[in-house]
């Protein structure tokens, strides 16, 4: 796999939405790696220009991480009372409730984007593209992943046809990448051992990647590559707020927790007083959760105060050192 799409070292940048920019992206490339767009929240042109300022600032192959749309059953009455239900934490910042403008999600055009721009490689969370559009990517030669938390979920990328998975264990930052059977937590190593005697694919191991030691271990259990997130997003070039990763390397043993209260998707994150406060909260499903919170998470950030900002982390956030991207890469090889 790592001959196949040319890279230098077995490490993915993992693709983080929100925090990724095309300067972060390309030096993470540059520096033998995959560096790689977290696209999820990006329509279609908004994927193009985030494509083409990478491709000016590198030569180096990238990858391009979407989020697949997922059929959602909800209720009005829930919806309702989710949003009522941050009207206190609205007022605790000194906001008003926002028009909410409804997003359509823009998934085929960015496929169509990923041809026109002749992508190398496209990974996908949340789930599976429909046949149709994994044949049209092959077709082209897109070296195609999907994210899986169980070996079930594995299986199913491998029978659609993609080239390789990521296995995200319990312990990664964000969301949880799961879209078949019940929420799974299983822990990393364990799962990479599992996937390993399920699937024939390439495996990229994802969640709490904090050192040299780990990578080895769970290279000897059967993974090709690692992907590494929360020890990258605290980088100087990485686009997280300063306050996240200030929160990221403040960190303790102990200080994440899995929530739904910011998305409405199960997601790793640093506790924070939001978390607290949304304990006995209406949850809205995803994406209405998230489009709610939104003002809440930018107001926060803009007061200055991390309080009401989602801070996802893996669970050894506590292990992350500043640094520029090439020295924390440096730091795996
Ligand atoms: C801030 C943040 C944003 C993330 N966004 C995405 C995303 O857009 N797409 C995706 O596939 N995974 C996303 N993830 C999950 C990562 O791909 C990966 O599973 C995780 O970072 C691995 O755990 P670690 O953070 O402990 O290294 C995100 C993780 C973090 C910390």
């Amino acid at each position: 796999m790592i001959k196949q799409i040319g890279i230098t070292h077995a490490i993915f940048q993992a693709p983080m939405a929100g925090v990724t920019t095309p300067e972060f992206v390309a030096e993470c490339a540059d520096a033998g790696i995959v560096g790689a767009i977290g696209a999820g929240y990006l329509n279609g042109e908004e994927t193009r220009k985030f494509i083409c300022d990478v491709k000016k600032l590198t030569k180096a192959p990238f990858m391009v991480n979407l989020f697949v749309p997922e059929e959602i059953e909800w209720h009005e009455e829930t919806k309702k009372k989710a949003n009522t239900d941050l009207h206190a934490i609205r007022q605790s910042l000194g906001i008003t409730e926002p028009e909410f403008q409804r997003t359509e999600n823009e998934f085929e055009q960015q496929i169509d984007v990923i041809l026109e721009e002749s992508i190398a490689i496209c990974s996908f969370a949340f789930g599976l593209p429909k046949k149709e559009i994994v044949e049209r990517l092959k077709r082209e030669d897109v070296f195609l992943i999907g994210t899986a938390t169980t070996p079930e979920e594995a299986r199913l990328v491998e029978e659609i046809g993609m080239d390789a998975v990521v296995v995200q264990g319990s312990e990664a930052g964000g969301h949880r990448g799961s879209f078949y059977g019940k929420l799974a937590y299983i822990p990393l190593n364990q799962l990479v051992k599992e996937v390993r005697e399920t699937v024939q694919i390439p495996i990229i191991a994802a969640g709490g990647i904090a050192n040299k030691k780990m990578i080895h271990e769970l290279t000897e259990l059967g993974a090709e590559a690692v992907q590494i997130g929360t020890a990258l997003l605290v980088a100087e070039e990485s686009g997280a707020h300063p306050l996240h990763k200030r929160e990221v390397l403040q960190a303790a043993k102990g200080d994440t927790v899995c929530t739904n209260t910011f998305s409405g998707k199960m997601a790793r994150g640093l506790k924070n007083e939001f978390i607290k406060r949304m304990e006995n909260a209406c949850i809205a499903p995803y994406p209405f959760q998230n489009t709610y919170t939104k003002d809440i998470r930018k107001a926060s950030a803009d007061q200055g105060t991390s309080d009401y900002m989602s801070l996802w982390a893996g669970e050894n956030a506590y292990l992350s050192e500043s640094g520029k991207v090439k020295a924390i890469i440096e730091r795996f090889l």
